[in-house]
């Protein structure tokens, strides 16, 4: 079992990760926390498959457990889903001391860290995430948040984690599309942050979607190692972890103008990773060769067509709107080098236009470097 230490003073909090791990859990869970009672949160398809093992850990750790299933998928990241989750932690009569426990994806993490850092001005919180990106990104940092009709992420604070407990072998059971969608996280690390993790990723990528233990393990492990480092240099979000939003300015308008119903958020985001990696070879930022490995990086992730009456108006509408912008300028994260990047606040419209352009009328010819020459 490797341990990741997230150093943040008194907040601090370690992340576990190894396999098959389950009969550790419960001597880790008393060790770390003093609560008398749990409130286990997952979602329906993650509950049936999990959610027995880790209430059996709960209730050896001498808790005694309560158990809230929420119908998967990005609609139960709702104020009216946390609503009812707040009924049952009353129903519980869960206290101060107690804790909430995350079984599940992002999804779950995020609601139920936003329940954790709410019910009771805050009880302790557990991530116990079952998705590559739930493992590699959501779990780690303390975003917590629920969604708005009016937009994604709208209602959230940062709260961290008690601990984060990571089992490669929930991996088993995540749908393969879900894992390609989490991969594209794990190559965005690679780009922006690490030039060791690009490499075993150029590398080792069959390997890694074919879950080899090794692999997997320590991709996960550099991954959480980078997201530790960046939260720790920047928690709330003021400065470098702007960073990790590298393909993000694209991906989430590509989301918004889909009405998150076509690309997973993974998918969207590896769309906007090759347009990013196109935009920084047009402001000299990357050589071509640099922008050749990352593209067949990217592309063994899979780049998704864009749906055929999507429109260029249509993304640059969703971009304007981003919360993250800047003022009246749109941030994008573009890469330096391999293991590097930067935000970049000076692209012209026409630039950006063209390139989604492109990506809607031939995406399989920005997967080509010599097509830029
Ligand atoms: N807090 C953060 O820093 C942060 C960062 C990135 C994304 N997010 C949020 O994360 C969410 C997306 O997370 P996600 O991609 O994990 O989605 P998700 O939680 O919806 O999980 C994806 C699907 O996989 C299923 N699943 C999860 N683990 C499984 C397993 N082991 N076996 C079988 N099925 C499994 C889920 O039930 C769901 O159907 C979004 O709401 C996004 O806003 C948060
Ligand atoms: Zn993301």
């Amino acid at each position: 079992m490797r341990i990741i230490e997230v150093p943040l003073e008194e907040r601090s909090y370690p992340i576990y990760i190894g396999h098959e791990m389950w009969s550790s859990l419960s001597a880790v869970l008393k060790q770390r926390l003093t609560a008398k009672k749990a409130l286990l949160i997952s979602d329906e398809n993650v509950f049936p498959l999990y959610g027995a093992k880790t209430a059996a850990a709960l209730k050896e750790a001498g808790f005694s457990v309560s158990s809230a299933v929420v119908p998967a998928g990005e609609e139960s990241k709702s104020l009216a889903q946390a609503e009812s989750l707040y009924t049952k932690a009353i129903e519980a009569r869960l206290s101060r001391q107690d804790v909430v426990v995350a079984l599940g994806g992002g999804v779950i993490g995020d609601l139920a860290g936003f329940i954790a850092a709410t019910y009771l001005r805050g009880v302790s919180f557990v991530q116990i995430p079952t998705s590559l990106l739930a493992q590699v990104d959501s779990s780690v940092g303390g975003k917590v948040a629920v969604n708005h009709a009016l937009g994604k992420n709208l209602i959230g604070t940062f709260y961290q984690p008690r601990l984060v407990w990571i089992d490669l072998a929930v991996l088993d059971t995540l749908p393969r599309r879900e894992f390609l969608a989490g991969a594209a996280e794990v190559v965005k690390y690679g780009i922006i942050s690490s030039e060791p993790l690009f490499q075993t990723l150029e590398k080792r990528w069959d390997d890694f979607l074919a879950k080899d233990l090794e692999v997997l393990g320590e991709v996960i492990a550099t991954c959480c190692n980078v997201k530790a480092e960046i939260v720790r240099q920047d928690e709330k979000e003021k400065g470098i972890r702007a960073l990790l939003n590298f393909g993000h300015t694209l991906g989430h308008a590509l989301e918004t103008a889909t009405n998150y119903t076509y690309y997973l958020h993974g998918e969207a985001v590896l769309v906007g990773m090759v347009l990013a990696v196109h935009l920084a070879v047009s402001e000299e930022l990357i050589d071509l060769q640099t922008a050749g490995r990352m593209l067949a990086l990217l592309k063994g992730g899979g780049l998704k067509k864009a749906p055929s009456d999507l429109t260029v108006e249509q993304v640059l509408t969703a971009m304007q709107q981003d919360k993250k912008r800047q003022a009246d300028k749109i941030v994008f994260v573009l890469p330096v080098q391999i293991g590097s990047g930067q935000t970049y606040t000076t692209l012209s419209e026409h630039e950006i236009t063209e390139i989604v352009k492109k990506y809607l009328r031939w995406p399989e010819s920005l997967l080509q470097i010599d097509y830029i020459i």
